[in-house]
């Protein structure tokens, strides 16, 4: 909101911070997040698509719907958060928000992209979103945005990266992504679909980094005096998690690769479930020996960070 600055950070002694936090994720999205939705090959996933069941169809249809909504959702909610570090002056962490916002743009794109080039699905996928989805993406994740245009305390901030970092980003993200990538590896068809997931995953493991990073920055300014003292009780709700993730400075827990586990182990929910309980995508429980099926590993994402 600064209409007027005295000088600015590079000209100046401090020069750019190398070794923070933000400077290392945006060192990172350079090398990594520059994939490209458009040069994906999709044909094998149209020859499978055509093969899938009806309910195969259903399912990721209603998936990527959701994925869909949610990645344009934090596309079109970041700018309050860029604004705010800008007008503050911390050059490190909008030069990383920059790759950031972009990434959002590109994961727009590719659900897009698969849902026109594959499925051709053009009616109304905003039917598959549930009241409880509704509620935190067009009510409670704009709302916690929007606040920051008219007041940037500690709180205001902490309840937005709150809500879009670890909510929004950390949990149906997160592991939405994860339980829908366990299904396409271990059905070994839709590679596109699975390429593009697989990167787009990479991406969001930087996005909560940062996150993390600026919890942790907000809750230490207050505990050394900063802010205008309103948030208390959110700092002390958040502060014993602070404690936990700041163990590891360079990863966020949860976020490292892992092993793609086999198929069909054991009983119970399965990756990819449907929240109403029904069977996950599995095109190779319905055909066993297919070309590509269990057994193959998912070998992209090993740079994950
Ligand atoms: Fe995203
Ligand atoms: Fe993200």
């Amino acid at each position: 909101m600064s209409a007027k600055r005295t000088g600015y950070a590079t000209t100046s002694e401090r020069g750019l911070l190398w070794d923070s936090v933000p400077m290392r994720l945006w060192q990172k999205a350079k090398r990594l997040g520059t994939w490209d939705p458009a040069a994906i090959d999709f044909e094998r996933d149209r020859e499978h698509w055509a093969g899938l069941r009806p309910v195969e169809r259903e399912f990721i249809l209603r998936t990527l719907a959701l994925f869909q909504a949610g990645e344009e959702a934090v596309t079109l909610d970041l700018l309050p958060l860029i604004e705010t570090v800008a007008d503050e002056g911390r050059i490190e962490e909008e030069m990383y928000l920059t790759s950031f916002l972009w990434e959002e743009a590109k994961h727009v794109e590719f659900f897009r992209r698969w849902l026109d080039q594959v499925a051709e699905a053009h009616g109304d996928l905003w039917a598959y979103a549930t009241p409880s989805y509704r509620t935190l993406f067009v009510e409670e994740l704009p709302q916690a945005m929007d606040a920051l245009r008219t007041d940037r305390s500690p709180a205001t901030q902490i309840r937005a990266s709150t809500t879009y970092n670890m909510i929004i980003e950390g949990v149906p993200a997160e592991t939405g992504y994860h339980g829908f990538r366990e299904s396409l590896v271990a059905s070994g068809q839709l590679p596109g679909l699975l390429e593009g997931i697989t990167l787009i995953a990479r991406d969001e493991s930087r996005h909560i980094r940062y996150g993390v990073y600026l919890l942790n920055r907000l809750i230490d300014e207050r505990a050394a005096g900063a802010g205008d003292g309103r948030g208390l009780g959110v700092l002390g709700e958040l502060r014993p998690r602070r404690r936990a993730v700041r163990a590891d400075d360079a990863e966020v827990p949860g976020l490292r690769e892992q092993p793609v586990r086999q198929a069909d182990e054991g009983a119970g929910a399965r990756p990819g479930q449907g929240p109403d309980g029904d069977r996950a995508f599995d095109p190779g429980r319905h055909r066993p020996g297919e070309r590509g099926g269990r057994g193959r590993r998912m070998n992209r994402g090993a740079a994950w960070t």
